[in-house]
């Protein structure tokens, strides 16, 4: 059974803050919360989670029962309390599954997401080890790799050869979400991710490395926009780009949730003043480093796929906008452009 997302990070709930009363991010003052006592007598793992879901609420935490729920799950060794046995959840926990619960469940009631606090996280079919400030996965950038390979299924359908060579380049690869479900999915790929945050490269490596997939994956500390020479020399030729690249607007970063700007890496998400520092980059490097007709996936800001389209018009004479999708609650999220094919390519 996997863990169904949390709606503080789902990106159609746009990462704002909602009405935690007298909750302040890092920005304001700290928050004074109450934090029951250990209890002496022996407690079940049900009454603990009912004791922490209230607690949960009192200090104003998003979605109380989920978190606690997650939390004694993860401590009784499942992802789900629906995929325990109901004697487990009726057993008394021992010393030391209290002591950890309550340790888990202090660290929640700080902001901490659940999914730092429990260290891992499902996205797709793959179970992702987190790590504070490496971004958490959202659902959004499921449906982006759904697309990728839907559009694949396609293409090899069609006839079109998808070749032992294929490779593709991740811009900003976090924990390594995009790039080790395509690895899992296309035994026919080959990926170079590159992140400009440490973090992110080592827990890409550490990922791949439990999952199994390191073997067809490079991983890379580069930054695209500082190391651009760099990229393009370590990545091309590839056959496909993707990227969910930061993208939101500076002025909506203060508007956060404060799981998200108390914890997570702000360059994973701030995408300048228009959200499109690192999205033009990767256009502007887009036709030095792929395959004539190549594709780019770029997950992005609802406002932004007019404005691409025209970017790229005025500035990118050797790509084309393709098409723009949408996600699941209808808002334009993704962007497809194309490598043109250059003439003296054509053979
Ligand atoms: C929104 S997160 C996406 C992470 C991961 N791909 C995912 O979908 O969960 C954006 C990632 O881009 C990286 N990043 C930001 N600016 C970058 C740059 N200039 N060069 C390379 N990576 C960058 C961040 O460190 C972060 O890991």
């Amino acid at each position: 059974m996997w863990r169904r997302p949390l709606n503080v990070f789902c990106k159609h709930h746009r990462f704002l803050k909602g009405s935690c009363d007298g909750v302040k991010g890092m920005c304001g003052p700290q928050v004074s919360y109450s934090v029951p006592a250990l209890p002496t007598a022996s407690i079940t793992a049900l009454q603990a989670m009912a004791l922490w879901e209230r607690c949960f609420e009192d200090g104003g935490i998003s979605e109380p029962e989920c978190s606690s729920q997650y939390i004694i799950a993860h401590l009784l060794g499942a992802k789900t309390i629906g995929s325990l046995e109901r004697e487990s959840l009726t057993a008394c926990l021992s010393r030391e599954q209290t002591e950890k619960m309550w340790e888990l469940c202090i660290q929640r009631l700080s902001r901490i997401p659940v999914q730092y606090v429990i260290e891992e996280w499902d996205f797709r079919d793959l179970t992702l080890k987190m790590r504070p400030p490496v971004f958490i996965p959202r659902p959004e950038t499921e449906e982006l790799v759904g697309i990728i390979l839907a559009d694949m299924q396609v293409k090899q359908g069609a006839g079109v050869c998808i070749k032992g060579q294929y490779t593709c380049l991740e811009v900003g690869c976090g924990s390594g979400a995009i790039s080790l479900s395509l690895l899992k999915n296309l035994p026919q790929i080959k990926i170079i991710a590159l992140d400009q945050s440490q973090d992110a490269v080592e827990l890409t490596r550490e990922n791949a490395l439990r999952l199994g997939l390191q073997d067809r994956l490079q991983v890379h500390h580069v930054d695209i926009i500082k190391d651009a020479e760099a990229v393009v020399g370590l990545c091309s030729p590839v056959s496909m780009l993707v990227s969910n690249p930061p993208y939101l607007f500076s002025e909506d970063m203060t508007s956060l949730e404060p799981e998200i700007l108390r914890f997570e890496d702000h360059a994973a998400l701030d995408g300048g003043h228009d959200g499109l520092k690192v999205i033009t980059q990767i256009l502007t490097l887009a036709p030095k480093i792929l395959i004539n007709h190549g594709p780019v996936y770029l997950e992005v800001d609802p406002r932004h796929p007019p404005l691409i389209q025209r970017w790229v018009e005025d500035h990118v004479e050797g790509l084309q906008y393709v098409d723009t999708r949408h996600d699941i609650t209808d808002r334009p999220r993704f962007c497809i452009l194309q490598k043109k094919s250059q003439m003296h390519d054509l053979d």
